[in-house]
């Protein structure tokens, strides 16, 4: 897969060489490596990208189950880098460097990729950047499509659901956050409560083709709310409750349509308020809405989010849909932008299950009231 777009390089500075890293990516259920290509100007070029899901694996239990994940992860990793060096047509000595997803998310996954990669970087004597895998969904839009810092990104995937500021590499501000379950976690929910198979979001998708959105009304959670969070755990128990009583499969369409309506439209309406603060607080031409992370795999949500990106005056931009997704190459670009500025990891770098992108926003104003397994973001 290769795909060459030119784009500005982060603020204005200006980077001398050129990057080609490998990636590594075993945060959850995909065991993926990539190489990438980033060069002074900016300019990305995807050289390869490998992707192996452990679907298969977890779907008799209806979920990850992270001891699975972590064993198929030590199973292939070696055979996926393999495969991605190959058809990069290059060994080790042609890398620059080695950036291996080190959190958030099951912690016995990301060891893997991250010791992995500190291996080859030891043994090759490579410069290794421990990327934390939300900036890897953040710069994924980079990878396809000319889109310059800053932006505002809205973040939606299984784990996580942000609006954040992304000001520069590895720079974002946290301006809203779910108060209870990620978009994709409610996807994943509802969809196991309608007897689909996981994983949910793209199964709930396609059933809902022929689903009438308007038939069951659901709530709109936090709707009018002046701050930009988000909330889904109303909706789950309300669908819930009204699949209980489903007794048709044109039925079960329809509530998945109007599931797929309401988690779009939430996100609209939150994506909307923080666009609008987003513009206040960026006194520059050139306003963009960008949206990342599986759950921006959905064509509903995509349309809904486009229109209202629009109707604000912002450039909307998402990832191809095979960006959208966990892969490597994501990890590869995150990794190749801090060479680039000259910034990588020592080999001790930790693994880490819980990893904010915005650590003020996380310690001083937590939008989930940490429990027994603490704060999500
Ligand atoms: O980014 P991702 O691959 O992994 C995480 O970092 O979480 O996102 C996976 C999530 C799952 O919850 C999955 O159900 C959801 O993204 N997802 C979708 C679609 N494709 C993936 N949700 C709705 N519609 C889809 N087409
Ligand atoms: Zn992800």
């Amino acid at each position: 897969m290769r795909l060459l777009q030119e784009q500005a390089p982060p603020g204005n500075r200006m980077t001398q060489e050129t990057q080609i890293v490998l990636g590594l990516e075993t945060s959850c259920d995909e065991t993926a490596a990539a190489v990438v290509r980033r060069e002074p100007n900016g300019a990305v070029e995807v050289l390869s990208s490998v992707i192996a899901s452990q679907i298969a694996a977890h779907a008799p239990f209806g979920g990850v189950v992270p001891e699975i994940a972590a064993r198929a992860h030590v199973e292939s990793i070696d055979g996926i880098t393999a495969q991605a060096l190959g058809e990069a047509g290059l060994g080790f000595d042609g890398l620059t460097g080695i950036a291996a997803t080190a959190g958030p998310g099951l912690v016995g996954g990301v060891m893997v990729g991250l010791s992995f990669g500190k291996a080859i970087a030891l043994a090759r004597g490579l410069p290794l950047v421990a990327v934390n895998h939300l900036e890897g969904h953040a710069v994924s839009a980079r990878l396809a499509a000319d889109v310059g810092y800053p932006f505002l990104l809205l973040l939606v995937s299984g784990g996580h659901c942000q609006l954040l500021a992304v000001e520069d590499v590895g720079a974002c501000k946290r301006l809203g956050s779910t108060i209870d379950d990620a978009a994709g976690e409610a996807f994943d929910k509802i969809a196991k409560v309608l007897g689909l198979p996981y994983p949910g979001g793209p199964a709930l998708e396609a059933l809902a083709q022929t689903g009438d959105p308007d038939r069951f009304v659901l709530p709109r959670m936090l709707l009018g709310r002046k701050d930009c969070d988000f909330s889904f755990s109303g909706l789950k128990t309300a669908a819930a409750r009204i699949a209980e009583g489903l007794t048709t499969e044109a039925m079960r369409a329809d509530l998945a349509a109007a599931v797929q309506k309401a988690i779009a439209a939430q996100l609209a309406e939150r994506s909307d308020r923080a666009m609008a603060a987003f513009a206040l607080s960026k006194a520059h031409d050139g306003l963009r809405f960008v949206v990342a992370g599986g759950v921006a795999a959905n064509q509903t949500v995509r349309d809904k989010l486009r229109a209202t990106a629009e109707a604000r005056g912002f450039a909307f931009t998402a990832p191809p849909l095979v960006y959208c997704t966990d892969n490597a190459a994501m990890i590869a670009l995150a990794g190749a932008e801090r060479l680039a500025l000259g910034m990588s990891d020592p080999l001790d770098a930790p693994a880490r299950p819980r990893w904010p992108l915005d650590h003020i926003a996380a310690a001083t104003n937590p939008t989930h009231v940490p429990g027994r397994k603490g704060a999500k973001a």
